[in-house]
């Protein structure tokens, strides 16, 4: 018997037990081992019934996903084949009995569907996740699930992605009993009963009465367009999800699967499913960073002392104190310590009303959380994160308090958004424990932490940052302290193109509509609403934008803010905002762009939807590819980690850097020598974009190469 699948005899139950570490997933062979144990089992007179179950700590928890990569990639792998194996398991003549625990994702769910009894762990999950990564369930998961759970929960577990509690799990029928104590025996007990009782044992293709809905059909269908729409706009999978369910209610079992298979090809073959895994794996990539190893010395932060008790810091002590790190949040005076602890509180708050926390672990959480004006207990925590005003004396002077009171090797972080990492660290005799710890708001909800390495700052500064970062349930990207860091210093280009179009005859709201057509979260005038026109002001100055002789400088944005309108915080910004906080167009901001533009004499244009899109993301990506030619991102892919988790990129275009991929790097670079002719010097190509487009050659395959 083959190692990936261990199988033991307990009375008269055979046990078996995949064993392919870290995951058990259903990589070559561990399918056909699954199917040699349990012929084995049925052809041995001894054995009543089969507990099939994972070995280690989970079920199977889903497919290969390299090999889903190969397959998008047309590498030539094909789709695992598992129909005939989750036939015979089905049509086993003992009963098989699926003992999940940990999580049975995707095939994992599959493959448990098929056997007659599923038992499960009170913490299990189960879920069909596919659409995440742009596919569909390829192993007849679109047609088992909604045989046991009915339409509507199948549409909705296929369309979301997320998997589902054991106990749900069981109230939905996708279970048939959870099981407690020893998991092992209670599954084998689970099993001796059911073939006590003796068959038929169901076989989950041959049910129908549960391919219900509670009202028609077609009313469930739709229902599920308009929450694909919804949660997954502008993906096909969830859509080709819902399709093939209708195939499940609508056509016999086997022309159903045939149905889900050809609508799996036509996804695996996806620009989507390769936009998709490529963040999948671009996420993975960006925890790993030349010089840091396993062997790095880490400090395993217990405790933080953050300084600062403002909006950052609030959210900065939030997410450590949800990820049970103890914090002790330090501001000036006891005024601003309890108006921030009084956030803090508002906004678990608002997580109780939403049904996140229950009150209980709210006030646990806030219990970590020691609000104080001085530096007591410094002296014994592993990381001090400073969060104070974006002014480099004041962070400099922080910093000089910090060395003093943090211990020897405590990491020293700045959050800082603009500020030079290498400045702030001049100050403090061990620039090696100095780093940027760059979070975005709201820090208790965004994912990307942008960690910014100095020249000095050491490897074992970074993996302990990194560390924080994924303890706390964030994406660490390291990336160099160039000004704005990765970001940031693409969003401006972006941002003004954005309004230099504005002053050339688009408005506000045309763009924006392009831009949330092209896939963003929102448009960039209602992200600066957002943010605050102020902050962008401020940043234009202190970074002295716009000063170099003949640089074209824009027009509105100062005026709006000398006129008080910095965005959502004071209801008016490029849009005006009433009591549903929703963007409305403002006449006067429109008057004012137009005047502005008469007055500079700059000619008024009709804008395609294209070619605003073009022009915003061109700009975006010219920067980004000379931030990689710096060295300021170690791949492409990471600064498509953070233009997706960071802010708001679409993920099914992959992030900027592979949406220049599929656009083709030649395209792009004509396209933006043609801007720098019309535009003018700012749209200078970035040199490795010339270089890639000359060898035609994609950021993925500079990424592949330089990786080795
Ligand atoms: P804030 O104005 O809300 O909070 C700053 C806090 O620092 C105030 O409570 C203030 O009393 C306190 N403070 C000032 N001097 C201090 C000192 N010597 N010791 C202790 N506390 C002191 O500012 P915010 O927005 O939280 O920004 C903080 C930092 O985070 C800045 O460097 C900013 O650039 C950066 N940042 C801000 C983002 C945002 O969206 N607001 C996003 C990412 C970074």
């Amino acid at each position: 018997m083959s190692e990936l699948v261990r199988v033991e005899r307990v009375n008269g139950v055979a046990v078996v037990a995949v064993n392919n570490p870290q995951v058990n997933a259903l990589s070559a062979g561990v399918p056909e081992a699954i199917g040699a144990a349990i012929a084995g089992a049925e052809a041995d007179p001894a054995v009543r019934a089969i507990v099939l179950m994972g070995a280690g700590k989970t079920f199977i928890a889903g497919a290969d996903i390299k090999q889903l990569e190969d397959m998008a990639w047309g590498r030539g792998s094909a789709a695992p084949e598992l129909h005939g194996l989750l036939q015979e398991i089905e049509d086993c003549s003992k009963p098989v009995v699926m003992a999940i625990h940990g999580t049975a994702l995707g095939g994992g769910l599959e493959v448990a569907m098929a056997g007659h009894y599923r038992v499960a762990a009170a913490d299990a999950q189960m879920g069909q996740p596919e659409v995440n990564l742009g596919i569909i369930p390829g192993a007849e998961g679109t047609q088992r699930l909604p045989r046991l759970v009915g339409i509507e929960k199948a549409i909705e577990m296929c369309v979301s992605g997320k998997p589902m509690k054991a106990k749900e799990g069981l109230a939905a029928g996708l279970l048939d009993a959870l099981v407690e104590g020893d998991f092992k025996q209670a599954a084998v007990n689970f099993a001796e009963a059911v073939a006590k009782r003796g068959g038929p044992h169901p076989k989950t293709r041959g049910r129908k009465a549960e391919l219900r809905t509670s009202g028609t059909l077609e009313e469930a269908l739709a229902a599920g367009r308009a929450l694909a729409a919804k949660i997954k706009r502008n993906q096909a999978a969830p859509m080709k999800a819902i399709e093939a369910i209708q195939a499940a209610a609508t056509m016999p079992y086997e022309e159903g699967c045939t149905r889900e298979r050809q609508l799996f090809q036509e996804s695996v073959a996806s620009e989507q499913c390769r936009a998709l895994i490529h963040m999948f794996f671009a996420e993975r990539a960006a925890g790993r960073i030349p010089g840091v190893s396993k062997d790095t010395p880490v400090l395993a932060v217990g405790q933080v002392g953050i300084i600062g008790a403002g909006t950052m810091g609030g959210g900065i002590a939030m997410a450590c104190a949800n990820a049970g790190i103890s914090v002790l949040l330090k501001d000036t005076e006891r005024k601003a310590v309890d108006a921030g602890m009084a956030t803090i509180r508002k906004n678990y708050e608002v997580s109780v009303q939403r049904g996140r926390f229950t009150p209980e672990a709210v006030a646990e959480r806030i219990g970590r959380i020691h609000p104080q004006t001085d530096y007591a207990g410094f002296e014994s925590v592993d990381l001090v994160i400073e969060a104070v005003f974006e002014n480099l004396e004041l962070k400099k002077k922080v910093f000089q308090e910090m060395v003093k009171m943090a211990k020897p090797g405590a990491v020293l972080a700045s959050n800082t958004s603009t500020l030079s990492i290498d400045e702030i660290a001049s100050v403090t005799p061990r620039p090696e424990s100095v780093i940027g710890m760059h979070f975005f708001s709201p820090a208790n909800v965004m994912r990307l932490l942008e960690i910014v390495k100095g020249k000095g700052t050491s490897a074992a500064t970074v993996a302990t940052a990194l560390g924080v970062a994924k303890k706390i349930g964030k994406v660490g990207v390291v990336v160099g302290n160039c000004e704005g860091f990765v970001g940031n210093r693409m969003m401006f280009p972006y941002m003004y193109e954005a309004q230099f179009m504005v002053e050339e005859g688009a408005t506000p709201e045309q763009v924006d509509r392009a831009l949330t057509r092209f896939g963003w979260a929102m448009g960039i005038f209602e992200v600066d609403d957002m943010a605050g026109l102020d902050v962008a002001w401020r940043i234009r100055k202190e970074l002295g934008h716009f000063t170099e002789p003949g640089a074209r400088r824009p027009l509105v944005a100062d005026q709006l803010c000398e006129m008080g309108r910095y965005g959502q915080k004071t209801g008016r910004g490029w849009y005006v905002y009433g009591e549903d906080r929703k963007p409305k167009p403002d006449p006067e901001v429109l008057d004012l762009i137009r005047k502005a533009a008469k007055e500079a004499d700059i000619a008024q244009k009709e804008f395609r939807e294209e070619d605003i899109v073009e022009r915003a993301l061109y700009g975006l990506i010219n920067e980004g590819a000379k931030i990689l030619e710096e060295g300021c991102a170690l791949r492409a892919s990471d600064i498509d980690v953070v233009y997706l988790n960071g802010y708001g990129f679409p993920a099914w275009r992959g992030g900027p850097m592979f949406y220049a991929d599929t656009v083709g790097l030649p395209s792009v670079y004509e396209r933006i020598r043609q801007f720098e002719k019309d535009l003018g010097q700012r749209w200078k190509p970035a040199n490795l974009l010339r270089k890639l487009a000359e060898e035609r050659k994609s950021f993925r395959e500079y990424d592949a190469e330089r990786e080795g």
